[in-house]
C-alpha cells in the first residue's frame, strides 16, 4: 500500500518566486530562510517520494468571488502557473496523477467530505513556491502532484477541526492506495500574516512558537481553535495555517521532526517551515 512519510509545511509569500529566479545577486535577508531549507532538501533525496499531495489556498486565480468551493481536489493531467500579475511564469507545468486523485475523490467523499473535482486547475505562487523550495531543480519533473485548495478567501472558512480531519482522510484514502508509493503531504500558507492591515508588522511570536511546537506533537489543540481564534491570533490572512493542519492531519502514530525554523523576517509575514516524518 501506499504510505504517508511525511508533512512537509511551508510559507508560501510570492516574493519566495523572485529570491529564487534572481540566484545569487538576491538581497542578503533571503539567505536564512533559503539554508533552512536545505535539511528538508537533504531528506527529500534520500527518501525520494513518489508524490506530492499539496493543501494550499488559492488566492484567486483559479477560483473567484463567484465560484468558491471549500475543498476542491485536483485530478487534471499536468497543472500549469499562470499570470498573477508579474508575468506568465516560464518553467513547465507539473504533472498530475489522475487515477490517484479519482481514487482521493472517491474516498474523500465515501468519508463525508462534499468536495469539488477539478479536471483542469491553475496553480498559484502557494502551490508554486513551496514546491520549487523543496525541490530547487526542475521540481516540476521531480513528483507527481494533486492539489488540494482549501478556501481562506470568502467567508465561510472551513474550521480548523474540519481541516485537520480532511488531512486525516486523506491520510487514510492514500493508505488503501494498492501501490508501494512514497507520498509527503505539503501545507503551504502561514504563519501569522495580516498583508495591508495597520498591524501588518506585529508578528504573533507566542502564537506561532505554540503553532510550531503543537503540529508536531498535540495538534489536536490547534484544531480546537475556532476561525475567529485564530483571525485574532494569527491575523487575516493567519487562516492559511489550517493547511499546515490539515497536512499534519495525514500523519498517524508516531510523529519525528526533521527540521523546523522561522528565520529572521524576510516579510511582515512570519515565514517558517517546518517538516515532520511519519514514524
Ligand atoms: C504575502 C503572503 C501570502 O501568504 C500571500 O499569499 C501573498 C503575500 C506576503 O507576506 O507578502
Ligand atoms: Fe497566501
Amino acid at each position: 500500500m501506499a504510505q504517508v512519510i511525511g508533512a512537509l509545511t511551508s510559507s508560501h509569500i510570492p516574493s519566495i518566486g523572485s529570491a529564487l529566479a534572481s540566484g545569487p545577486q538576491r538581497e542578503s535577508r533571503w539567505q536564512p530562510f533559503l539554508e533552512s531549507c536545505a535539511p528538508v532538501r537533504q531528506w527529500l533525496e534520500a527518501q525520494q517520494p513518489d508524490i506530492a499531495v499539496v493543501l494550499y489556498n488559492d488566492h484567486g486565480l483559479n477560483f473567484f468571488l463567484d465560484n468558491l468551493p471549500t475543498f476542491a481536489v485536483g485530478a487534471a493531467f499536468d497543472y500549469s502557473a499562470q499570470d498573477e500579475g508579474w508575468g506568465v511564469p516560464s518553467f513547465p507545468p507539473w504533472r498530475g496523477y489522475p487515477e490517484l486523485s479519482w481514487h482521493l475523490i472517491e474516498s474523500l467523499v465515501e468519508q463525508e467530505f462534499d468536495i469539488a473535482t477539478c479536471q483542469e486547475m491553475a496553480v498559484d505562487h502557494a502551490f508554486i513556491n513551496p514546491l520549487r523550495l523543496f525541490w530547487p531543480d526542475e521540481s516540476p519533473l521531480k513528483v507527481r502532484t494533486i492539489p488540494v485548495a482549501i478556501n481562506t478567501v470568502q467567508f465561510p472558512l472551513p474550521r480548523p477541526a474540519r481541516c485537520y480531519a480532511l488531512g486525516k482522510a486523506i491520510g487514510h484514502a492514500i493508505a488503501a492506495w494498492p501501490t508501494h508509493e512514497k507520498v509527503v503531504v505539503i501545507g503551504t500558507g502561514g504563519l501569522s500574516h495580516r498583508p495591508g492591515s495597520e498591524q501588518e508588522s506585529v508578528s504573533s511570536t507566542s502564537f506561532n512558537d505554540r503553532c510550531m511546537e503543537a503540529l508536531q506533537d498535540n495538534p489536536e489543540c490547534l484544531a480546537r481553535l475556532s476561525m475567529a481564534d485564530l483571525l485574532r491570533e494569527a491575523g487575516a490572512q493567519g487562516a492559511e495555517i489550517i493547511m499546515w493542519l490539515a497536512a499534519r492531519g495525514a500523519l498517524h502514530g508516531k510523529v519525528s521532526k526533521i527540521h523546523s525554523s522561522y528565520p529572521t523576517p524576510i516579510s511582515n509575514t512570519t515565514v517558517g517551515l517546518l517538516a515532520l516524518a511519519n514514524g
